[in-house]
């Protein structure tokens, strides 16, 4: 894979524990990474278990002027060239009981916020005229889990999102891609799941397994490198086959 050395990245939810892991796999390859995440106290608590020269900037992606304000102070240091969207909230419950406020609310972080970020770096990616903008979603988006509601909405949304950033970037020198996760063992996943959801995946997964954080992050970095240089308007499934299979009989 080729390094990717002398390139700024921007992890949104880089405080969570999938950004993390993201912001540690560029670091590694040799990006400047900055975290961006809701609060001073999440930033500060995950620079601790970060590479050192990882550095944070605190903004709530709901906020187009703070989104505005972050992303013209990192222009001021060179610009993005490799934004990874992570954040994002969810709440299960059936979509007959769901909470109008919260339905609100996720589309808010999850769709906007993602949007507000891509449109803010995309802008700084197409004036350098290189560019890779790596949204992450979920296979939510992609098939109808009964009780994930407006979360499964946002990750269809970011699935286009991303393939449109693709269709109008392409010919100026920005990939967009996105990564769509089975659960992944993170807080956010220990609060939504409990065994019986657990042995639910298992079954239906022939990597009987959830997926770790760097095995998220292993494919964020590599569609963030030269190696991925053709690759454009993909969501890449990082599912141990779930989406490729039905049943499996004996589980
Ligand atoms: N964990 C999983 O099983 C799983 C599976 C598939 C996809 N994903 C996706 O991966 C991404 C990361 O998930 P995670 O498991 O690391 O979650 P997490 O909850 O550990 O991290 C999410 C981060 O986003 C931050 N955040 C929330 N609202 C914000 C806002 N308004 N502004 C800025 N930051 C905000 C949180 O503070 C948190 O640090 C999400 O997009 C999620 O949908 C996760």
């Amino acid at each position: 894979m080729t390094a990717l050395g002398g390139r700024r990245a921007m992890v949104t939810g880089g405080a969570g524990g999938i950004g993390m892991a993201c912001a540690t796999g560029l670091a590694e390859a040799g990006v400047e990474v900055v975290i961006a995440d809701v609060s001073e106290e999440a930033c500060a608590r995950a620079l601790e278990g970060l590479p050192e020269g990882v550095t944070s900037r605190a903004f709530d992606v709901r906020d187009r002027a703070a989104c505005e304000a972050a992303f013209a102070a990192e222009a001021e240091k060179g610009g993005v060239d490799i934004l990874v969207t992570c954040a994002a909230v969810v709440k299960a419950s059936p979509i007959l009981d769901f909470d109008p406020d919260d339905w609100t609310r996720i589309l808010d972080v999850n769709l906007t916020g993602t949007f507000h970020c891509c449109q803010l770096a995309g802008r700084q990616m197409v004036a350098k005229g290189w560019g890779r903008i790596i949204t992450l979603s979920s296979v939510n988006g992609q098939i109808a889990n009964a009780g994930r509601g407006a979360y499964s909405c946002t990750k269809g949304g970011v699935d286009m999102l991303t393939r449109l950033l693709a269709a109008e970037l392409g010919d100026k020198g920005v990939t967009a891609n996105a990564v769509a996760p089975i659960p992944v063992d993170t807080p956010m996943i220990r609060q939504v799941h409990g065994p019986k959801d657990r042995a639910a995946w298992h079954a239906r997964t022939p990597n009987p397994r959830y997926a770790q954080p760097e095995e998220v992050a292993s494919a964020v970095t590599w569609l963030a490198s030269d190696a991925a240089d053709f690759v454009n308007g993909h969501i890449l499934n990082v599912d141990g086959g779930f989406m490729a299979t039905g049943i499996l009989p004996g589980r």
